[in-house]
Formats: structure tokens, C-alpha cells, sequence
């Protein structure tokens, strides 16, 4: 496995390969590697002859009063997770390898950023649409992978990729769980042991809601306020928002139809959390 730290060296290798006539899959994270990011890799490793893992805490995608500061690094235990598990490069920039003096180019997206994380976090998909597109170039994969974990990201880089013809096909992997269904996240560390406690209500919540959709309940309102009164049942979960939306437009609905993604965003004391479920509903 190789490491680099510069554009120049990531594009040298992949182009070699590509010109070898083999496939690259690609993993853009943030570092603070868990079996989530683990099983995006490894699916990158099955469908691709090289997978490439980026790890940058990208300062755009975060505001001010957020926790780009404190955000867990363990590069160590990242390297030594994606050696076993047969990663073939490793790109681990600088924030100024990535946003060099005088950089002045964003890429923001209208419509599917406006709600859900959007709306409390108004400045974050600029800040991942720009620094996804880098990436995508840098790396020009043939296939570049995101969990559904993190529904509204999936669904905005699919977006981008169509509206600017990229090459890359976008594929999403299904949101893997601690064992009593709290979705993995690096930010769960931030939990003391009662919050830790307190964060299962969200996966209840949404199996709870995942269950009345199986069941034939076509009433958003009527899963959003079961869903709702699961969490309210925690003192130390508050929720920032809990939506039934297109999964592919994220415009709101109101009755469930079609491909719809129920998502939920919620502190647990200071720590934001977010999960979701996806269902087909035939009408
Ligand atoms: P990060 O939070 O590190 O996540 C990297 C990828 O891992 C994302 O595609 C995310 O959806 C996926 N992931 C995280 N937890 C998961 C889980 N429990 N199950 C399945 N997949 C999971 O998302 C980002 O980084 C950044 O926004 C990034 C795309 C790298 C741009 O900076």
C-alpha cells in the first residue's frame, strides 16, 4: 500500500493504472476509519483492480460553530485498517494541497441541499460538492462509493455527477449498525456512556417508522409523529429535524410514494447524529 500527500503523486499513479487498462474504485472520507468506511472499501476492493481511500477533514463543509477543530484523527489506525484491507493508495493531503492560496472555485447545488441537513447546515453541500469534485479529478475513478448512512450527501453527489457529466459512476452502500442499531459514525466517540445509552433511540425510531412503511402506512405525518414521540421519549435526545422526502429529489411529501427516504438529524447532548430509512411505496 502507498501513501501520498500531493495531487501530483495520486494523479501519476492512477493514470499509470488507468492506462494499464484497470479499473479504480474510490473512497473519499474524513478519516477515523470504522466498519462503515470499511464496508465501502472492501466493495470498492470486490468491483475494482486498485482502490484508492482519501482521508481530509474538509474545512469548507463545516461552519464556524461546528466541530472541524475537534474532529477525531487517528491516522495510524486508518492505515493499518485499510493495509489489511487491501487498499492500494492512501491520499492524505494538507488543507493547502487541497485549497492553495487564491482558490476562489465552489460548486453549489440548488433544489436537493435545501432541505433536511441543508437547512441547519447551509453552507456544507457547497463545501462537499467542491471538495468531492476535486477529488473526483484527482482520482478519476471509474467508481467512487457512499453510504447511505448519509442519504442526502448520496443523493446531492449523484446530482452533481449527472449535472456535470461526470465520468464516475456514484454507487451507495447500505448504512451498517452497532449492534443495538446505532448507525457507526466517527462522531460517535463524542458520546459519554449515558448519551451513548440515549443515541439508540434514533435507530428505534427509525425501525419504528421502517415498520408502519412495511406494514402499508402511507401517511408521512402519521410515521414522522410516531418517530418523533420515540425520541422525544429520551431527555437527552433533541431532534433538529425528521422529514419524509423525495429520495431523489428531497423535495418534503406528504404521502408516501414511490422511492422515499425518511431522515432524521438529532443531539445527543452535543453531538449531532443523523439516520434514515429508504423504502419503495407502491401507491
Ligand atoms: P465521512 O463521514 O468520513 O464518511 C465517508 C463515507 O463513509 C461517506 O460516504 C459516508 O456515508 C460513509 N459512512 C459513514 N458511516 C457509515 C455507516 N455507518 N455505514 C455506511 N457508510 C457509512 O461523508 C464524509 O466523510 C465527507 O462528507 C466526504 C464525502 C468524505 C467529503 O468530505
Amino acid at each position: 500500500m502507498q501513501t501520498a500527500d500531493t495531487i501530483k503523486g495520486v494523479k501519476e499513479l492512477t493514470r499509470h493504472w488507468k492506462k494499464s487498462g484497470r479499473t479504480v474504485g474510490f473512497v473519499p472520507t474524513m478519516g477515523f476509519l470504522h466498519e462503515g468506511h470499511l464496508s465501502l472499501i472492501k466493495a470498492s476492493i470486490k468491483e475494482n483492480d486498485h482502490t484508492v481511500v482519501s482521508i481530509f477533514v474538509n474545512p469548507i463543509q463545516f461552519a464556524n460553530s461546528e466541530d472541524f477543530a475537534s474532529y477525531p484523527k487517528d491516522f495510524g489506525a486508518d492505515e493499518a485498517l485499510c493495509k489489511s484491507a487491501g487498499v492500494d493508495l492512501i491520499f492524505y493531503p494538507a488543507a493547502d494541497e487541497i485549497y492553495p492560496p487564491g482558490f476562489s472555485t465552489y460548486v453549489r447545488m440548488e433544489g436537493l441541499t435545501a432541505e433536511l441537513c441543508g437547512k441547519s447546515r447551509p453552507t456544507h453541500f457547497q463545501g462537499v460538492c467542491t471538495v468531492v469534485s476535486k477529488l473526483l479529478n484527482i482520482v478519476a475513478p471509474d467508481k467512487a462509493y457512499f453510504g447511505q448512512k448519509d442519504a442526502q450527501q448520496l443523493a446531492v453527489i449523484s446530482r452533481m455527477a449527472l449535472d456535470l457529466d461526470m465520468d464516475t459512476q456514484i454507487i451507495g452502500c447500505p448504512t451498517i449498525r452497532e449492534a443495538d442499531g446505532l448507525a457507526k459514525s466517527s462522531r460517535n466517540a463524542y458520546l459519554s456512556s449515558k448519551e451513548r445509552q440515549a443515541a439508540v433511540v434514533i435507530s428505534k425510531a427509525v425501525f419504528g417508522g421502517e415498520r408502519m412503511v412495511a406494514q402499508g402506512e402511507r401517511n408521512a405525518a402519521a410515521v414522522l409523529t410516531t418517530m418523533r414521540a420515540i425520541i422525544e421519549s429520551e431527555p437527552l435526545a433533541k431532534i433538529d429535524y425528521i422529514e419524509a422526502v423525495d429520495a431523489v429529489t428531497i423535495e418534503k411529501i406528504e404521502t408516501l410514494c414511490g422511492r422515499v427516504l425518511v431522515a432524521v438529524a438529532v443531539f445527543v447532548g452535543e453531538t449531532r447524529l443523523i439516520d434514515n430509512f429508504i423504502a419503495s411505496c407502491e401507491g
